[in-house]
Parts: C-alpha cells; sequence; structure tokens
C-alpha cells in the first residue's frame, strides 16, 4: 500500500514544511509539494502537510491513471473528487477530469457532505489519484486572532511547524522565552502540557489570557530562561533575536546549556546560524530549515540530545 501526501507552503516557508513532513511522515519521499510514503499518517495537527491520501492509481500521464481506474472501477457510495494541480501543471481542465474520473467509479458523486473524498494530484509529468485519509485542521489560522500580541510574537503556523518537529500529543513542551504564548497556544492546541517562562514579567498575564481565550490550559512563569527548572519532553522556543536588545547571541550558550537540562529534544528559531552552538550543547541535529521574510533570515533547528530515540 502506498500513501500520498500533499504539502501547502508559500515559497518562504518550503525549507520548513519539508521538515515537518519528514517529522511526521516516516520515510516520507518529498518532491516539492508532493511526496510519497509507505505509511498512512493523520496529519490532523500539521502546519503544512495538509492532506494524506491511499493511492488508488499513479501514473506519468493522466490517460495511464483513468486506464487503471477503469480496471480497478472503485467502489464508493456517494463521493467527491478534488483536483490539485502543483507546478509544472498539467494541461489539465480540473472539472472535466474530475468528470472523467467519476465516470470510471461506481456509486454518485456528491458535492455537499459526501461521505467518501478523493483527490487527483496532478504535475505535468506524475499524477496520483487516491481516497483522502485526513487533513490538517488549520487550527493555527484561529490562533492568528488571539487578543494580545507584539511586535516580536511568532507567526502562528511558523510555531506549529516547529512543535511538530519536536513533540507529539501528550508530550509536555517548554517554552523557556514564551512571549505572548504563541507556542504555548500551538502546543496546547495540539493535546501537549504546555509551560512557559519569560524574563519579562509583563508578558505571563498576556500569555495566559491567550491560553484561556481559546480554552487552552498552560502554566506560565515568570523567570530566567538559563535557570528554567522542569522535566520535559521537548523545548520549543524563540529566542530574543537581539536586534533591538543589547547582543542576544550572549545568552544562547546558556540558555541552550539550560535546555539541555530541561528535555531531550529541541526545537530553535533564530535569526542567525545556531549549527555549532546546538552541537556544542551536545545536541544532534535533526533538522533544518531558513523561513525567510523581507529582510530576516530566521533559522529553525530541530535537535534531539546524544543516545536519545528519534
Ligand atoms: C522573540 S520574543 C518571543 C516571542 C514569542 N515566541 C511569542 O510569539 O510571543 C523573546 C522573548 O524572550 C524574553 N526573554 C528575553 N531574555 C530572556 C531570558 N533570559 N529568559 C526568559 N525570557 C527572556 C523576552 O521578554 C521576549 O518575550
Amino acid at each position: 500500500m502506498a500513501y500520498a501526501y500533499y504539502l501547502s507552503f508559500r515559497p518562504h516557508e518550503q525549507e520548513l514544511a519539508a521538515a515537518e513532513a519528514a517529522a511526521l511522515v516516516p520515510g516520507i519521499a518529498l518532491s516539492g509539494p508532493l511526496a510519497r510514503a509507505p505509511v498512512a499518517v493523520n496529519v490532523r495537527r500539521a502546519a503544512h502537510v495538509a492532506l494524506c491520501a491511499r493511492v488508488l492509481a499513479e501514473g506519468a500521464s493522466f490517460s495511464q491513471v483513468l486506464a487503471q481506474l477503469e480496471a480497478l472501477s472503485p467502489k464508493a457510495h456517494d463521493f467527491a473528487i478534488e483536483v490539485r494541480k502543483v507546478p509544472p501543471k498539467p494541461d489539465l481542465h480540473s472539472v472535466q477530469a474530475a468528470v472523467l474520473l467519476a465516470d470510471r467509479m461506481s456509486g454518485a458523486p456528491r458535492l455537499s457532505h459526501p461521505a467518501e473524498q478523493y483527490v487527483l494530484l496532478a504535475r505535468k509529468d506524475w499524477f496520483i489519484f487516491g481516497r483522502i485519509l485526513s487533513r490538517y485542521d488549520r487550527g493555527w489560522t484561529v490562533h492568528e486572532h488571539k487578543p494580545h500580541t507584539f511586535s516580536n510574537a511568532l507567526p502562528a503556523r511558523l510555531a506549529r511547524a516547529m512543535v511538530n518537529l519536536v513533540a507529539r500529543p501528550g508530550d509536555r513542551v517548554v517554552d523557556p522565552c514564551c512571549g505572548v504564548g504563541t507556542i504555548l497556544l500551538e502546543a496546547a492546541g495540539m493535546g501537549m502540557v504546555a509551560v512557559g517562562f519569560d524574563l519579562n514579567k509583563k508578558m505571563t498575564s498576556p500569555a495566559l489570557a491567550n491560553l484561556r481565550h481559546f480554552g487552552l490550559r498552560g502554566l506560565v512563569c515568570a523567570g530566567d530562561a538559563r535557570d528554567a527548572a522542569g522535566s520535559f519532553d521537548a523545548v520549543v522556543v524563540d529566542p530574543p533575536y537581539g536586534h533591538t536588545s543589547r547582543r542576544a547571541s550572549d545568552l544562547y550558550p546558556e540558555l541552550l546549556a539550560n535546555a539541555v537540562r530541561l528535555a531531550p529534544r529541541i526545537s530553535i528559531v533564530t535569526a542567525e546560524p545556531l549549527e555549532d552552538l546546538l552541537t556544542e550543547a551536545g545536541y544532534h541535529l535533526t533538522a533544518r530549515a531558513r523561513w525567510t521574510k523581507g529582510q530576516l533570515v530566521r533559522h529553525v533547528y530541530a535537535g534531539r540530545l546524544a543516545g536519545e530515540e528519534g
């Protein structure tokens, strides 16, 4: 059995989308926004993996897919078919393609609330038709409208992808520089235990209020990331970049030295490359991605301590 995945990202998110997909789906093989894997994974919590489908037909041309379906004649009660074209796009009319596919299936097409949903992923040289098993819930879009925010807050989708690089539902996640709690919202929203610290006492109330606004639970304390204490599964952190304060990189070695004590895994975003410091702190890097918006290049890393399982 083979499964297809479709990734949704803007150009500056591509590297992070690929890293998130690799973290969520074992054995995934990516080719731009399309991917294949030997296993089905529920992508509900993903930031960039938009859907997972069980492959029913696949080929280098649309006619090959139609021929395979003709032989298979999949049984569906009532169903809908969507067509997603990815670059380089094929010269294919989406509605006509959906009708041709529907003609080769038993059952009746139904556009509203169909029992089964199918997708044609269409690239000029690669066509995959499959039954959709799961889709992402786009939960971060709601969190973008949190009541309290500030200029240094992380985009919620980026925060969600960072959490997914190193944690899964049920894990205990700590953000030792939590600001208004963007990372905490994503972690708590995905069913993780979320704990935050921030040196600035004025941040704790807004972060807690943001969690409460969405009916989520979490613990937020005033404290220094360099001596925060506790036992967690993952540190997910967006420390100060030092654009407006004293050079923040002075903070990083001490922050990492404490992160190692807090949890065996880390996901961190900075405005400067951090490979050397992460390695010196004892991490084996499992993912890296650049996330560029305007002048700002963010470097996202995931790592785990040597000896820790993936
Ligand atoms: C880039 S902001 C984090 C923003 C956060 N990700 C959000 O979306 O709200 C960095 C935060 O680290 C806090 N901070 C700076 N130095 C710290 C330290 N030594 N320990 C803990 N927090 C610190 C700042 O007060 C600020 O809220």
